[in-house]
């Protein structure tokens, strides 16, 4: 027999022959895939592809109606429920809708899990808060503040810094980088790929940012009606498939948006302007 290969050559996320329906609709089809260890996996489809109901399955949200995930070799979808609480703490989820509630400080909202969780310490959830703002390039003060106080591109670090909060090794992240500006689609980037080099978190995206998906993505996998396909981003994005490589062509590139954004700004008036009367 051959020696077991090392941990960093084996699928870290297995998916085998998995099938899901809603009121008998299927909606994931006997799909079959895997997530490598410590690699960027950007899951790419049209709206209602399946893509959300991939991570849910992925994080045991729900259960396949079919088919077997396998979690670090450890089929999950045949896990009893008293059984998933320790392969759950080993996934931390990015939710679409940011999952931080209104009346809570920053603060609460990040110590909540922690609070219910474990046993730790209030000075030690205080310290792990602070550590996880730091990670993601917060400040220790936005702790204080409100969720409805901060702007989307902080409120999206805040919904990171929630799901790396119990250390998970495996993050799923739903469309990190949707309704953001420029700059905050690039810090999210920069802290996602972060978490991955530096904490060989294996991480699975949803996006339909391609500029994004090319520069994270060590594998895309690609939803399309009535079959997957996977591979390098580079790889697809050449492929002689059109229905494949046609996804790249959607490119909503950064260097497109500033020069649409300055044919739309008009001049307030024609007179000429001198830095003294500028403003007064
Ligand atoms: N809990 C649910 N009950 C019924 N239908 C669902 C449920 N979740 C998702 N669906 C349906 O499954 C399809 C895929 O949804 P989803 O996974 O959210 O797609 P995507 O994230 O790719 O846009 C959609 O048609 C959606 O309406
Ligand atoms: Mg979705």
């Amino acid at each position: 027999m051959a020696a077991p290969a090392p941990d960093h050559d084996r699928p870290h996320v297995e998916i085998d022959r998995v099938s899901m329906a809603f009121d008998d609709r299927p909606v994931v089809d006997r799909l079959t895939c895997s997530f490598p260890r410590g690699r960027v996996t950007v899951i790419l489809g049209g709206s209602g592809s399946g893509k959300t109901t991939l991570l849910r399955l992925l994080a045991g949200l729900i259960r396949p109606t079919e088919g077997r995930i396998l979690i670090d070799g450890t089929d999950v979808a045949g896990l009893p429920e008293s059984a998933l609480a320790p392969v759950r703490a080993k996934i931390g989820m990015l939710f679409q809708g940011g999952a931080l509630l209104d009346s809570l400080t920053v603060g609460d909202n990040l110590a909540l899990p922690l609070r219910e969780r474990t046993r730790l310490s209030e000075a030690r959830i205080d310290e792990i808060v602070t550590g996880r703002l730091d990670a993601v390039g917060l400040d220790h003060r936005v702790a204080r503040l409100l969720p409805g106080q901060l702007s989307g591109g902080m409120l999206r670090r805040v919904a990171l810094a929630r799901a790396i909060l119990l250390d998970p090794q495996i993050l799923l992240c739903d469309e990190p980088f949707s309704g953001l500006d420029p700059i905050s689609v690039k810090r999210i980037e920069l802290l996602l790929s972060r978490l991955n080099r530096h904490h060989g978190m294996t991480i699975v995206i949803v996006s339909h940012h391609i500029a994004s998906t090319v520069r994270l993505a060590d594998r895309v996998l690609l939803l399309l009606p009535g079959r997957a396909v996977e591979g390098a981003p580079g790889e697809l994005r050449e492929n002689a498939d059109r229905e494949i490589s046609g996804f790249f062509d959607e490119d909503l590139d950064e260097s497109l948006e500033p020069r649409e954004v300055a044919t739309r700004i008009e001049p307030l008036d024609d007179s000429p302007r001198d830095a003294g009367s500028a403003r007064g």
